[in-house]
Order: C-alpha cells, then sequence, then structure tokens
C-alpha cells in the first residue's frame, strides 16, 4: 500500500495535471484523442442497453484503434441533450449518443482528424438554428463559470491521480500546515455560506462547533438532496467524490473531529458507489485514516444510505436517522453545533458547500471573494428544468440574474410557448414572476421578491402551468413529506390542500383565498422545523404574484392555463366536424357519438377529459371550452 507523501502530491499534480491540459486543448490537433463519455445517471437513464462508455470501448477495440482513450466521467451537463460524449483535443460535443451507429460513426469520424457527424448529433441552437461543435461555443456552456462543476465531467471519477493532477488535495495539504483556528478564519473570510438552503455563515458554524464543549466531534455532509427536480449533489458526488472527501476532512481537522459521514439516499446508488469507492482509495493512500499525510491528524468516513424521506434532510432529522431513530426533527437550540449526534458537537454541511471549501483551501479566501457578490460569495450549481429549451446543470456566479439562466443558458421557452414564471428552491421555494427576471441570484435578493435559493432546483413555468395548481403539487409533496410531529404542519397542510383541491375543482369561494392567505401564515410562523415553515411558499408567491388566476378559478369556475381538469369541457365545433369517426373511434370511455358523415358530439357525463379526440381529429374541430366560445362566437359572426 502506497502511502502519498508531499512529494507523491507535487509529482502526481505535474504529470497527471500535464496530461489533462493536453486533453483539455481547444484546438483539434493530430496524435492521441480522448473520448468522453457521460457516465451521469441523467445520461446513463436515457442511453441504451449499453451505456456509451461500453459502446466506445467495444468499437474502438474491434477497430484496433490505438491512440484513443476512452474515459467514463461524470455528468456533462446539458442533460436534455444527452447521452452526451465529448473529444478532445476539441472539446467537440456529440449529443443523443444512443446507438452503436452513432458510436462507429464517431469512431470512424476521429480517423480522418474531421470529428464533425451529421447534425442530429452536435448541438443545433434552438433559437438560430446554428450548429455548434465545440462545447465552449455553446450557449448553454459559454455563460457558465464552473469552479465546483470544473472538473466534473472531465476527469475520470474513479481516478485520484486525475483528481491530484487537477488540484486536488492541496487544499488539504495547506490546511494541515495551518491551526483549525486559521482554517476556519480562512474559510470565515472567503464569505462561504451554506449551499444546503439557509446561506449560514460556514466558518461561523465551525467556530460554534471548535468552540462546544464535548467529545469525540463530527461531521457530516448532507447529500440528501430531496428536493423534486433537484439533482446538483448527486451530480457532484458522482463526478468529483474526492472534492467531497477532501472538503470533509478539512472540516474535521478544523472543527476537532475524528469522524465524518457522507449521508446520502439509497435512490442514489451510483453516487454512493462512487463516494465509497473513493473513500477505499483515500485511505490506501493515506488521506484518510491515521496520521493523514504523515501528520497526527486521523479522520475517518462513513457512507450512510437513508430511506429517501425529505424530511431527513433537516440536520436534526438527519442526526436522528444516523442514530436509527425516526428521522424526525427536533427543535433549535440546542443547535447541531453544541448537540449534535450521539449528543456530540457536530457540523453539517451540504455536499456543495464542502466541495467549496476544497477549492477555497487550496486557492484561497481572496480567491474565492472576487466571485460573486459581497454578500453572497462563489457560485451556485443549478438544475434548471421545466418550459425550456435546453436543460440541465448549470454552475454560475451568485448574483447573475435569473433571465441569464433561462433566457442566455437555457435558450428560453420552447417555440410557440411563453415563460410566466420560474420556480425557486424545491418545494419550500417560491415562485418568481417574468417580471422579476433580473433579479440577480443571491440569498438576499430572492429573498426580497418570495423566493429562496433552496439547494438549487428552478423549474421553469410557462402559460401552460396553472399557478394554483403548481401550488397544490408542491404542498401535497410538503403534506405527504411532513414528518406529523406539530400540528401546523401536519394538519395545516392538509386544510392548504383540501382548500386547493377545491379551488381547482371549481368548488372554491373567494373566502376559501383568503383563509388559505391566513393558514399559509400561520402555518410558516408556528411550525417545529424548516419543512413546515417553508411549505407555504409556493402558494405565498403565488398569491401574490399570480392572484387572478385564484380569482378567475373561484370566480368564474376557468382554469385561464386550461390545466384543472374538472375546469374543462370539451366540445365540438359543428362548422368544422366533418363526421370522419376518428375522435369516437380513439375515445377510450365511449363518450362521442354521430354517425359517419355528421356532426359528432360528446356526453360530458361519460368524457374523462383524457384529450384524445383533441390530439387525434385530423379537421381541429375538438376544442376546449374557451375556445369553442371564441371560435363559434366568430363563425356565428362570420355568417351575418
Ligand atoms: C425539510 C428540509 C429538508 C432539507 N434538505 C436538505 C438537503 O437535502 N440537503 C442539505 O444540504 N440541506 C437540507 N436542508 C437544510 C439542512 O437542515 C441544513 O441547514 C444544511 O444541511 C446545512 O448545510 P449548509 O450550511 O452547508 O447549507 C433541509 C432543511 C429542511 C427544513
Amino acid at each position: 500500500m502506497e502511502r502519498y507523501t508531499e512529494k507523491d502530491l507535487i509529482r502526481i499534480r505535474e504529470e497527471y495535471g500535464r496530461r489533462l491540459e493536453e486533453r483539455k486543448k481547444r484546438k483539434i490537433e493530430p496524435g492521441k484523442k480522448y473520448i468522453l463519455t457521460c457516465g451521469g445517471t441523467s445520461c446513463l437513464s436515457i442511453g441504451g442497453e449499453k451505456s456509451t462508455y461500453e459502446l466506445f470501448k467495444k468499437v474502438v477495440a474491434e477497430k484496433g484503434i490505438e491512440d484513443v482513450e476512452v474515459i467514463n466521467v461524470g455528468c456533462m451537463r446539458m442533460c436534455s441533450e444527452g447521452p452526451l460524449v465529448a473529444l478532445y483535443p476539441g472539446g467537440v460535443l456529440y449529443t443523443r449518443v444512443k446507438d452503436e451507429e452513432t458510436v462507429r460513426t464517431i469512431v470512424d469520424a476521429l480517423k480522418e482528424d474531421n470529428p464533425y457527424i451529421d447534425e442530429d448529433h452536435h448541438y443545433k441552437d434552438p433559437l438560430t438554428g446554428e450548429v455548434i461543435h465545440h462545447m465552449w461555443e455553446i450557449p448553454f456552456f459559454k455563460y457558465q463559470e464552473s469552479i465546483i462543476l470544473g472538473r466534473v465531467g472531465l476527469i475520470d471519477p474513479t481516478s485520484i491521480e486525475e483528481y491530484i493532477g487537477a488540484g486536488g488535495y492541496f487544499g488539504l495539504l495547506r490546511a494541515l500546515r495551518m491551526t483549525p483556528q486559521e482554517v476556519i478564519e480562512e474559510i470565515y473570510n472567503s464569505g462561504l455560506r451554506g449551499r444546503g438552503g439557509a446561506g449560514f455563515p460556514t466558518g461561523l458554524k465551525w467556530k460554534f462547533a471548535r468552540q462546544a464543549q464535548g467529545e469525540p466531534k463530527y461531521v457530516i455532509a448532507n447529500g440528501d438532496e430531496g428536493d423534486p427536480g433537484a439533482y446538483m449533489n448527486r451530480a457532484e458526488m458522482e463526478g468529483d467524490p474526492f472534492a467531497l472527501i477532501e472538503g470533509l476532512t478539512i472540516a474535521g481537522y478544523a472543527v476537532g473531529a475524528s469522524k465524518g459521514y457522507i449521508y446520502t439516499r439509497a435512490e442514489y446508488p451510483l453516487a454512493a458507489e462512487l463516494v465509497e469507492h473513493a473513500i477505499q482509495v483515500a485511505k490506501e493512500k493515506g488521506l484518510l485514516g491515521q496520521n493523514i499525510l504523515g501528520t497526527d491528524f486521523s479522520f475517518d468516513i462513513e457512507v450512510f444510505k437513508g430511506a429517501g424521506a425529505f424530511v431527513c434532510g433537516e440536520e436534526t432529522a438527519l442526526i436522528a436517522s444516523i442514530e436509527g431513530k425516526a428521522g424526525r426533527p427536533r427543535p433549535r437550540p440546542p443547535f447541531p453545533a453544541q448537540k449534535g449526534l450521539w449528543g456530540r458537537p457536530t457540523v453539517i454541511n451540504n455536499v456543495e458547500t464542502l466541495m467549496n471549501v476544497a477549492l477555497i483551501m487550496e486557492r484561497g479566501a481572496e480567491w474565492f471573494k472576487g466571485i460573486g457578490t459581497q454578500k453572497s460569495t462563489g457560485t451556485k450549481v443549478f438544475a434548471l428544468a421545466g418550459s425550456l429549451n435546453v436543460s440541465g446543470l448549470v454552475e454560475v456566479p451568485l448574483g447573475t440574474p435569473i433571465k441569464v439562466l433561462v433566457e442566455d443558458i437555457a435558450r428560453g421557452a420552447p417555440q410557440g410557448h411563453t415563460l410566466k414564471a420560474v420556480q425557486m428552491g424545491g418545494p419550500s421555494g417560491g415562485c418568481v414572476p417574468i417580471e422579476h427576471f433580473d433579479v440577480g441570484i443571491d440569498y438576499e435578493s430572492l429573498r426580497s421578491v418570495g423566493a429562496i435559493m433552496g439547494s438549487g432546483g428552478v423549474i421553469a413555468l410557462d402559460e401552460s402551468s396553472c399557478m394554483v395548481d403548481v401550488a397544490k403539487f408542491f404542498i401535497e409533496f410538503t403534506k405527504n413529506e411532513s414528518c406529523g410531529q406539530c400540528t401546523p404542519c401536519r394538519d395545516g397542510l392538509v386544510e392548504m390542500y383540501d382548500i386547493l383541491t377545491r379551488i381547482t375543482e371549481g368548488k372554491g369561494k373567494r373566502e376559501d383565498v383568503e383563509k388559505l392567505e391566513k393558514l399559509a401564515t400561520v402555518v410558516k410562523n408556528t411550525s417545529l422545523c424548516g419543512l413546515g415553515q417553508t411549505a407555504p411558499g409556493p402558494v405565498l408567491s403565488t398569491l401574490t404574484y399570480f392572484k387572478d388566476e385564484y380569482m378567475e378559478h373561484v370566480e368564474n369556475k376557468r382554469c385561464p392555463a386550461k390545466v384543472c381538469l374538472p375546469l374543462i369541457e370539451y366540445y365540438i365545433l359543428p362548422y368544422a366536424c366533418k363526421g370522419c369517426t376518428i375522435c369516437a373511434k380513439n375515445c377510450p370511455v365511449n363518450a362521442i357519438s354521430g354517425d359517419p358523415g355528421k356532426l359528432h358530439t360528446i356526453d360530458p357525463e361519460v368524457c374523462i377529459k383524457c384529450g384524445t379526440c383533441m390530439a387525434v381529429c385530423p379537421f381541429d374541430a375538438v376544442v376546449k371550452k374557451d375556445a369553442y366560445e371564441e371560435r363559434g362566437e366568430l363563425y356565428e359572426r362570420s355568417q351575418h
């Protein structure tokens, strides 16, 4: 077993650093080629039976090409275009590489030193129609600043040498030369704030834990990530697991802990596997375990897999879960920094916070402070989803306006749709309307418009989203995930859900909207933990910005977005129906009747509002109620 010394780290950094620089070259050059296949969960889930990595290995071996190395890397971010493959030098990106035929085409193209293939497998800009081959010219990447994701999608996450080659473990080396207090000072001076949602200063949290009485102390990485639509931490753990281990080890050194836990969920098997592998390798190299890098500092890490309850991401519930108890929060104070795991001082930090720690210790607090805003330093990784042309993971400096994310990077809504809001911060976040898309994404600015940073989920909503239905979706989630311990959260969220259901079914009254607002405020102010305190966010923000949609539901029994099924009725336009019978034949519940060649009608009592008739009608004769009234009126007028 080879235990690394400082000299080894320097030697490996030189050797592998050089290789990485070679690999990263932007110019296509003859000679050795690297094919990087995205091994992140998103790309794996949309690929074929065999991963792109396996396909490339097979084809390259079959063709006997020697100067091509295939490397399976972490998430390449532009998830909507996956499975993704990159070719270096050159950084040529291939999209939707799902089958062996495409893999063969790419491998054949390599031999010619002309790696471009057909348009279907390169990025085509949805706004300009331009086909862009090189990653750094693609708007999705061009507007990002990658520090946390800098290695993700570029290095082999199972190789400690590649991690060291990209600067890894020099943060720990520097930390071990400082006193723990100096390390805490450095993190405090960097301005780093927790990326798990609340934005608490990391240096301050560490200071409290360092000063707290009680031994042993613990540090925990929170990789629970239960927000619907969020997968930043998963990609970070899958793509750069050594960075998390290094960050947690530095945290352990700073607060005086000898044991750390990485808490993730069983639904993240690949992340857990890669992190466990990295722990094993780090131990073999003397970067974890007894006398790290030959110093007096000893530290060990264990991976703990939770069962996937959203509330277990809350720090006190997470601690209970590790202790083998039901994952339920408890009142604070005492805060975990004073009384945490097994009643001992414990620091809990989000995965991304700890990955920032490793970088800050490597490059210094001043470097970090130069990124972001004065009060929100550094970058943040977001998961962009919803009504967007391009979606996936993005990293931008804090303070970047929302519109850069949704318009410049994600290229806006697909053709024919118009964005109206983004839902930020997960189930406890808020909806920010398009009027506020100029707002910078930092902790304070988002709060001022009724949203929160949360852990980084961003869902874009267009005109086809009903904001009452969106609020109901998130309340349903938090209602189901409530641990049931405190009354406001347990009963209040059920009551809020019932009111929202009434409204979306057209049975709501004006008083219901008022009651909903009051109840949301009570749940927010009186719940025991962050789940209940923030769960009303989607309701309160939609009531602030989209009250007209609520009122349309209660006063006119209309859903402007035509989403709420009980408020939708399908009609057949008499002048457009040709009696072709296609709708009747396709209706799954036989709700449509009419003789061939004659006008057909829909029985509203039988109709289940599945929309099949509208989708199959070749004459656009089936319409929803609003359109029926509008077009019927136009028709009437045209007849006079
Ligand atoms: C219901 C609920 C769920 C949470 N889920 C997570 C989570 O999945 N990951 C996370 O880092 N923090 C989560 N938090 C916040 C944690 O309680 C805690 O503040 C955070 O892990 C601290 O790390 P940080 O200071 O690095 O942000 C959650 C909080 C609540 C109330």
